[in-house]
């Protein structure tokens, strides 16, 4: 197809350089200015497995949390870590005991960093203990060489935290928030990329992928045009000063909330506008409670469970609705398959992907998924489009100004496949100009295509678990916003 126009022409001689890079070319990709590494579901079986009975288990997960693989240490050691826009350090070794069932099986299989087995690994005599929204972690910070799957380059002495204990993690996680003088006291690892020269802009895309398609991307120091269409739309990133809790989080102005049901009906909800911050480390999203309650009611859930979940009909996954999150210049329709969460209970359970929360106000998997954004720590903006998916072309930026100008390959049709769902079936829901409930409660719940998960046999979440109390973890979600800063050391 036509290249766009406005597409910068360096940034394309980049793209084929760096991220199409050959073994040929490899040596030169110290100097290509972009990363780009997978971002793996929990549900994608054959990434974390290497048994078939392991498999299995963890083909059991649900969509609770998103991966990418690092390589610590001399000779390298592969590790998965969680992928976290909500908090600023990269630290690995949970304590797999801490957690139960396919947590723990899954903690296990994620990869441990073995610091006496590496030749470069330098211990820095310095202990911090993390908190997020669910779990904690007590550190010790190394530094060692950590190189990327997929790319010949390394990055060396880069410092992150080897943990001691921790509670309610069932992988280490690889906080992308804003680093060195910022969030850390430190050049965290996206300093480290831009610092020494990997990436030419410190800035990274992040599109984590439908449900369906079970792999997404995280492309540092680039875009990837295959993942959208048309322009993105620019939205500041609120200073901290300006910020609800004054941490420098990824927060953004939404400008409203609606609905638009599957007969195309489209309501707005009272009280939408309000500061949100991206957050990839949550599986949920969290809303004010009566903005939560209120699309809750429209998915067909009169209160909360136990737990604060609101448990809707499977049936609705199946359905071409969208809850829509309005920002200045772009819409997000998150799919009603993408806003919920599916669990393989016998029968399965769906729950709303949002619960109310009085701490946070964070956009979580349930939204990122159906969003394609660019963070720019470089001039603290947040660069979005609705995701779409027609391939993969990644390319690395060379400044971030070219942002303004990169537009996204994909197409119409494909814009309409990826918003469509699935097909709407014939089981007798329809929408009604009431809600998208369905009308019918004997309807035969359908089994949504596509879905893989879950965790196991256990009819209900667990009550346990309250995701507001942030404390213990089970497998029903996560939520790695750092509750604090810890700048300095
Ligand atoms: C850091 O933690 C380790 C392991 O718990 C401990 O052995 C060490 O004494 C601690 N160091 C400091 C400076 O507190
Ligand atoms: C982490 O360290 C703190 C402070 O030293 C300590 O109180 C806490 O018990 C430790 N946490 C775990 C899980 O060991
Ligand atoms: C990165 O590039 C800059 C500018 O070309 C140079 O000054 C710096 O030394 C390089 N840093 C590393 C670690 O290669
Ligand atoms: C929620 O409460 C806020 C503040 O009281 C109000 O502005 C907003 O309209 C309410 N939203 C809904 C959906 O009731
Ligand atoms: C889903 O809804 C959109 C907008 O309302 C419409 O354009 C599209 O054709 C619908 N798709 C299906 C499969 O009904
Ligand atoms: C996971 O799913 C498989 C196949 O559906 C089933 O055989 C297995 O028992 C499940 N594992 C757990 C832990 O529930
Ligand atoms: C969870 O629910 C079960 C069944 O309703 C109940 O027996 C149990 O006490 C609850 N646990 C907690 C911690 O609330």
């Amino acid at each position: 197809m036509a290249i766009p126009v406005l597409f910068s022409a360096l940034v394309l001689l980049v793209a084929l350089l760096c991220c199409h890079a050959t073994a040929a070319l490899q040596q030169l990709a110290h100097d290509v200015g972009c990363v780009h590494l997978p971002v793996v579901h929990s549900t994608k079986v054959d990434r974390f497995s290497d048994k078939r009975g392991i498999q299995l288990q963890l083909a059991n997960r649900s969509d609770v949390a998103y991966y990418a693989q690092l390589s610590i240490g001399t000779p390298p050691q592969p590790v998965f870590v969680q992928l976290d826009t909500g908090s600023f350090e990269l630290w690995v070794n949970p304590d797999c005991t801490t957690v139960s069932g396919s947590d723990a099986v899954f903690c296990e299989r994620a990869g441990r960093y073995d610091v006496t087995k590496s030749s470069t690994a330098t211990s820095l005599g310095t202990n911090r203990t993390l908190r997020y929204g669910i779990g904690a972690a007590n550190i010790s910070y190394f530094t060692d060489t950590i190189s990327l799957a997929g790319s010949p380059m390394m990055l060396q002495d880069v410092q992150f935290g080897v943990a001691t204990a921790s509670e309610d993690a069932f992988s280490g996680i690889l906080g992308i928030g804003y680093g060195k003088g910022i969030g850390t006291g430190y050049p965290n690892f996206v300093d480290q990329l831009w610092e020494q020269n990997v990436t030419r802009v410190k800035a990274y895309t992040l599109a984590l992928g439908s449900k369906d398609s079970q792999e997404g991307v995280i492309v540092f120091g680039g875009v990837d045009t295959s993942k959208f269409a048309g322009k993105l739309a620019r939205l500041p990133v609120i200073p901290p000063a300006q910020s609800p809790d004054g941490v420098p989080r990824f927060w953004v102005e939404m400008k409203s909330l609606s609905i638009t049901r599957p007969s195309g009906l489209n309501t707005v909800y009272d009280g939408g506008a309000m500061p949100v911050f991206l957050d990839s480390g949550s599986t949920m999203t969290l809303l004010p409670a009566n903005l939560t309650m209120a699309v809750a009611r429209d998915f067909g859930a009169q209160a909360p469970d136990a737990n604060g979940f609101y448990k809707i009909d499977c049936a609705l996954t199946a359905l071409n609705g969208t809850l829509d999150f309005a920002f200045d210049g772009v819409t997000v329709r998150v799919p009603y398959k993408e806003l919920t969460r599916e669990v393989a209970s016998n029968p399965p359970s769906c729950f709303l992907g949002i619960v109310a929360s009085d701490r946070f106000t964070l956009l979580g998997d349930t939204f990122l998924r159906s969003a394609y954004t660019v963070f720019d720590l470089e001039t603290d903006s947040i660069w979005m489009a609705p995701a779409v998916n027609c391939g993969s072309s990644p390319a690395a930026l060379s400044n971030v100004q070219d942002l303004s100008a990169v537009t996204g390959e994909c197409g119409v049709r494909e814009i309409a496949e990826s918003t469509s769902s699935t097909q709407v079936p014939s089981t007798g829901v329809d929408d009604t100009e009431a809600g998208a409930v369905p009308t019918s409660t004997t309807t035969v719940v359908s089994q949504p295509s596509g879905t893989t998960t879950q965790m196991g046999a256990r009819p209900t979440l667990d009550n346990a678990s309250n995701p507001l109390g942030a404390h213990r973890l089970t497998w029903v979600l996560v939520i790695t916003a750092a509750l604090h800063l810890f700048t300095g050391i």
